[in-house]
């Protein structure tokens, strides 16, 4: 009898004796999150689906022929050939929606720290799942190729910072962490979809436990200077007042792109009204529309009608056609154009700068920001606080920062 074993399977065969693993190892938080169906959707519309991406869905299928090792040394090579020549590499090759990659990544490094705890290579029948492998993407991410050169660090709102539709309380464990990244010389801005133009109060009342924290540390303008939302993708900009700790909107010439004033329908109009002295007053209206489901659904409806916007709708501007888990928005711009903006603003370079959002499926509003930066995919809340916590040790350590839990 023959029997046939996957790639993965050997490096379980290869594998010597187990290495010892701390019980309070603070890796364990992942498992009290599972990715699963009741978890990752939460109070959402739910799916059986998995989440998918080309590249984690290319690193599973290699495990057919590879162990996970080899996998990591092989994904890290190529990886390192693609930032030298992005058109031409091997990995566009086999995986030709990929975009581009800011940094280097350490993945055999972050494979090896995932792999003490989680003991993957040591599996007999199943390989690793597509959470583990966003686990080890992410912790390569945040350990060496982020902290180092990090001068901006953004966060999608809902669903990353704290739940959909909710808001920051003051026990919200990311207060402290944003905070302490402030106070390690890193800008750091919220860059979601909700959008309430002219309304600088529903934006503070969704941020409430943070600023409220700004004001009783008496935070000073140095430091609160580093805080920044964009909000409506890249519609509206916001920043700390120093005496109050309340929010105000920059003025759009202070911080608007090129493009992006070009764009503006509003300008359009003016520009034609203008040239027909043409007396007018104008009147804003917001620059989304979306649609909220009146009884329960599942994802894959909402999926359904984001892609049908998105492959129907034709607009001179560009627009982000989106599922945002229970609902289904369309937004003019996107955040890869929020980011920009917010990078130009800061000074920020490309690899200087990590984007952490919870939707980069093809429907997800967080995937535009991978043109511009690079990435971290978190599943929950509870996710962002463990990456984070993991980046803060590393910028500490480079940094030599003080750092307060
Ligand atoms: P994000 O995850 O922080 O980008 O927020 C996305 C969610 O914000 C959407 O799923 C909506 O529930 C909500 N939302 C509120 N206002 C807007 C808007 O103007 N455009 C898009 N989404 C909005
Ligand atoms: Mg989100």
């Amino acid at each position: 009898m023959t029997i046939l074993l996957q790639g993965w399977q050997l490096g379980w065969l290869a594998a010597g004796p187990a290495p010892p693993v701390s019980p309070s190892s603070s890796y364990w938080e992942l498992l009290n999150n599972p990715e699963q169906e009741s978890t990752i959707f939460g109070n959402r519309a739910r799916s059986a689906m998995d989440s998918n991406d080309y590249l984690i869905d290319y690193m599973r299928r290699m495990h057919e022929t590879h162990t996970c090792e080899e996998v990591m040394l092989k994904m890290e090579r190529w990886i390192a050939e693609h930032r030298q020549d992005p058109r031409r590499s091997r990995l566009r090759r086999l995986v030709p929606q990929l975009g581009n990659f800011f940094t280097s990544l350490r993945l055999v490094d972050a494979f090896r720290e995932y792999d003490a705890v989680f003991a993957l290579s040591r599996r007999k029948y199943i390989p690793p799942n597509f959470a583990e492998l966003r686990h080890i993407v992410n912790i390569a991410q945040v350990v060496h190729a982020s902290a180092d050169a990090m001068k901006l660090i953004t966060f999608d709102a809902d669903g990353t910072l704290y739940a959909d539709g909710s808001h920051f309380q003051q026990d919200n464990a990311m207060i402290a962490h944003i905070i302490n990244l402030m106070r390690c010389n890193v800008h750091v801005g919220i860059v979601t979809a909700a959008g309430y133009p002219g309304e600088a109060h529903k934006f503070e009342s969704r941020l409430a436990g943070l600023l409220e924290t700004f004001r009783k540390l008496k935070l000073p303008a140095e430091i609160i200077n580093r805080f920044h939302v964009m909000g409506g993708e890249c519609n509206y900009l916001l920043r700390v007042t120093a005496d109050t700790k309340s929010l105000e909107f920059v003025p759009e010439p202070q911080w608007q792109t090129p493009p992006m004033q070009c764009w503006k329908e509003e300008a359009l109009l003016v520009e034609s009204a203008q040239r027909l002295n043409l007396p007018i007053s104008l009147i804003r209206k917001n620059r989304s529309v979306g649609i909220v489901p009146q009884t329960a659904t599942i994802y894959e409806v909402l999926e359904d009608i984001a892609l049908t916007v998105q492959n129907q709708l034709v607009s001179r501007i560009p627009f982000c056609a989106f599922n945002g888990g229970n609902d289904v928005f369309v937004d003019a711009g996107n955040k890869s154009l929020g980011l920009q903006a917010m990078m130009a603003f800061t000074g920020a370079m490309p690899h200087e700068t990590l984007h952490v959002g919870d939707r980069f499926t093809l429907s997800g509003n967080d995937t535009a920001t991978r043109d511009v930066c690079s990435v971290l995919w978190v599943a929950n809340p509870e996710e962002t606080g463990f990456f984070i916590r993991m980046l803060l040790k590393d910028i500490r350590r480079s940094r030599w920062q003080p750092y307060i839990e």
